[in-house]
């Protein structure tokens, strides 16, 4: 099967598909099994959202969940990448990494003649934004023309937006102070794979977020970069989604935020727990969109 190492694996159609799968996991009565069939967790770091959510999705579906904690397999002790995959791939019919660097999960990939899917590197969170996506299309019933602002640190998070707005037809305005910008190579890939929106990387956040339609933030020092965090948090605060923003975004904008937040950081309590904030559904959506994943990777729906 394939793998989803980064949104780029997936064309605009493929998006589009899983979108539509997710929505009909989530709403209708299509129910696929994968009964016998195992989803490794391999988590290198900590996680609330993306661990629960492939875990009681792979439930529902009726398969088995392993957890792979680092710190009691070999991996955690050194053994290569390149032999843990070969022999993961006997016992196991899928598996979703979270680890700090990105060439780690494609040797997986390399290696494992199993799905491989991304759950969170530094470079990307591909999971994140398939819920992200699915939020967007059932609050405005579609995604092509509407514009999305990011503010904030043009991290992982903000990477896998650009490529994910690009497939999708979403113009994205990503506002962050200018030593905190995304990749150049990754905004670079995102102008490629966009044929209907528009792509911006800004450093003024007001003019950034005049007429959105989706504000979106982030923490400001994800994990690993705790000890910089007092020093970060004054370059982020023209970037702090508040209500005075979100007054410039358009009447009906939503409010989203990967979570786990940090309140009067980089989003206001008062945001967070406003009306125009979608963050739970959100969250919630995390698990159909994975269930949609595991499903189409499985070759459970056609
Ligand atoms: N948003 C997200 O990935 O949350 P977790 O770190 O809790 O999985």
């Amino acid at each position: 099967g394939g793998d989803l190492l980064s949104l780029a694996d997936l064309n605009a159609d493929e998006l589009h598909d899983l979108l539509t799968l997710a929505a009909k996991l989530k709403y209708g009565d299509l129910r696929p099994r994968c009964d016998g069939k195992v989803l490794g967790l391999l988590f290198y770091k900590a996680s609330t959202r993306t661990r629960v959510s492939f875990s009681v999705a792979m439930c529902q579906l009726g398969g088995q969940v392993i957890d792979l904690n680092p710190s009691t397999t070999q991996v955690g002790r050194g053994e290569p990448i390149s032999d843990t995959a070969r022999v993961l791939e006997r016992y196991l019919d899928i598996l979703a990494i979270r680890t700090f660097a990105q060439q780690d999960i494609a040797t997986f990939a390399d290696y494992a003649d199993i799905p491989i899917i991304n759950a969170l590197t530094d470079v990307y969170h591909p999971c994140q934004i398939l819920a992200d996506l699915l939020t967007v299309r059932e609050c405005f019933g579609k995604l092509n023309g509407l514009t999305l602002t990011f503010l904030g640190d043009g991290n992982n998070v903000a990477h896998s937006l650009l490529l994910g707005c690009a497939l999708t037809g979403v113009n994205i305005r990503v506002a962050t102070p200018p030593e905190f910008k995304p990749d150049d190579a990754i905004v670079a890939r995102a102008r490629q794979l966009a044929t209907d929106s528009t792509i911006a990387i800004v450093d003024d956040a007001k003019a950034a977020v005049e007429g959105a339609h989706v504000l979106y933030t982030d923490v400001w020092a994800s994990m690993g970069q705790e000890d910089s965090a007092v020093d970060r948090l004054p370059v982020f605060q023209p970037y702090q989604l508040n209500s005075g923003l979100v007054q410039l975004a358009a009447p009906e904008a939503i409010v989203l935020h990967c979570l786990p937040a940090h309140r009067e950081e980089e989003i206001t309590t008062e945001v967070i727990e406003g009306k125009q904030s979608r963050v739970w559904d959100q969250a919630e959506n995390r698990m159909h969109a994975q269930k949609a994943l595991i499903a189409s990777l499985l070759g459970l729906v056609v």
